[in-house]
């Protein structure tokens, strides 16, 4: 009594945190290009030009004003230029994922990277750089689950159409998805659109320079059209396709059982809930309508638009799972520790990361059944992991046992959602798998992987690959489908 035979294991990666390259091969920027590095306690930055010429910076989730455009500024370091260099390591890097076992990779294809500017133009040696790392894939049983546009825009779609806000960009996406699915045809057939749809929210994601409700959720409405259509689309170019939509689910327990706390438990979950009624049911929820009456913020739609939503329904549910956190009816009389892009209610139970994560294996089952029972469609969870500082050994050794210990439970739990509570549970993909730079912090000494990449905070490093002890483990791991979890 296991996972099925055809369970898919394998890690999890994004372009604009582990490929590099910013400028090679004809790729056009992106707005990650222009986010500096960071730290726990530093935030990360937009570099950027106003109307005027002048050059500022501000907080990678804030505003920015009017014609304001992205701005590389060479006396800044921003890690998506190098990243840990899959642009260069590909072959390497696939290698070191086969010997560990995988029979799947997600990776996310730079949008800039096959359309430099994201209008009409193809860059074909963009869609080259992707085709020879899918054969490569393909040649060790690697199945490729493309993120088709994880956390980024190109940089002339912020700028000239102020992003997602503009409806012109549902048909620069399809045009892109388009020529992905067609190109890759044969060769991929597991898709998502939207890395963490819920999280998309600022200039850094989407392109839009205005924050205030009434810019998000109108071009939040253009993400679900364009979602919904790209998986029409994607189904009528190859009836293979399984395309699935992201969301970051984070399950919020009632602080108290005071039924005040449940109200607010309820609310924190249904809000994030909301994306997958849209993307799952094919339409906006009830309580979501409401809210936004109440907020006044009137979506503009076109005729066609909820007909579209309804048709357009995804596969499968991705989704990451990192932590848990909990709702209070007072929420300042409570304590707050870190969290996945925001800081997250502490959970007296639960012990944390370095980082403040809550760790919180069964929180792993809970979201899996709440999941299942509710949309009833396949899951996949495409992001699960340890954000840890790594000693490198003097004998080059990297003993990383707490993150096998936190991939233990994580995998039992998983485990006991399939096994006992017959959860449809499609694969299995750890993010980070191989070092990458943080998305929230722009860190390197945030790492993840079971391959250990020689790089630091400020860029520096020989950028050579070293396997983990949590390599072997999860060797094993997968090669007994995940019947054996024992760290010894
Ligand atoms: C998810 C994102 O939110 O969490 C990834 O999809 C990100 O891009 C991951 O890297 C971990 O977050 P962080 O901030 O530790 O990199």
């Amino acid at each position: 009594m296991g996972f099925p035979k055809d369970f898919l294991w394998g890690g999890a990666t994004a372009a604009n945190q582990y490929e590099g390259g910013y400028l090679s091969g004809g790729k056009g920027l992106s707005t990650l290009d222009a986010i500096t590095g960071g730290s726990k306690d530093h935030p990360r930055m937009i570099t950027y030009k106003t109307k005027a010429g002048q050059v500022e910076r501000v907080n990678r989730e804030a505003s920015l004003p009017v014609g304001a455009t992205g701005f590389v500024d060479e006396n800044q370091y921003y890690p998506s230029h190098m990243a840990t260099d899959f642009y260069h390591h590909w072959q390497e890097d696939i290698a070191l994922f086969a010997e560990m076992g995988f029979t799947c990779f997600r990776m996310s294809i730079s949008w800039a990277r096959i359309c430099p500017k994201g209008d009409l133009e193809v860059n074909e040696e963009g869609l080259v750089f992707y085709e020879r790392i899918f054969d490569e894939l393909l040649k060790y049983g690697i199945q490729p689950v493309v993120t088709i546009n994880h956390f980024d825009i190109p940089m002339y779609l912020a700028d000239h159409y102020d992003g997602w806000s503009d409806r012109k960009v549902v048909d620069y996406f399809l045009f892109f998805c388009e020529t992905i699915f067609k190109r890759y045809q044969g060769k991929v057939t597991h898709w998502m659109t939207f890395n963490e749809i819920n999280f998309l929210r600022s200039w850094t994601q989407i392109g839009i320079h205005q924050n205030d409700p009434q810019t998000l959720w109108q071009a939040r409405h253009h993400l679900f059209v364009a979602s919904a259509k790209a998986v029409m689309l994607g189904h009528e170019i190859d009836p293979h396709n399984q395309i699935g939509m992201m969301i970051a689910y984070i399950p919020s327990y009632p602080m108290t059982a005071n039924p005040e706390d449940v109200l607010a438990a309820l609310q924190f979950n249904r809000q994030q809930e909301s994306f997958i009624d849209i993307q799952v049911k094919g339409h906006y929820p009830a309580h979501l309508l409401k809210q936004l009456e109440r907020e006044g913020v009137l979506i503009k739609k076109e005729p066609g638009d909820n007909e579209l939503l309804a048709q357009g329904c995804v596969d499968y549910i991705g989704f990451s799972y990192y932590m848990s956190t909990a709702s209070s009816a007072n929420p300042e009389k409570v304590k707050y520790v870190g969290g996945n892009q925001m800081p997250a209610v502490k959970n007296p139970y639960l012990e944390e990361s370095d980082w403040g994560w809550a760790i919180d294996p069964l929180g792993l089952r809970i979201s899996l059944c709440q999941l299942y029972d509710r949309y009833q469609v396949p899951l996949f969870i495409v992001e699960n992991g340890f954000g840890a500082i790594d000693q490198v050994q003097d004998n080059g050794e990297i003993y990383d046992d707490d993150r096998i210990s936190y991939f233990q439970k994580h995998i039992a739990a998983m485990r006991d959602a399939v096994v006992l509570d017959g959860v449809d549970l499609m694969g299995y993909t750890p993010w980070g798998c191989i070092d990458l730079v943080s998305a929230g912090t722009g860190e390197m000494k945030k790492r993840y992987g079971f391959i250990y990449v020689d790089l630091d905070d400020q860029g520096h490093g020989s950028l050579s690959r070293r396997r983990k002890k949590s390599f072997y483990w999860y060797q094993k791991v997968i090669k007994t489908n995940g019947l054996d979890l024992d760290n010894n």
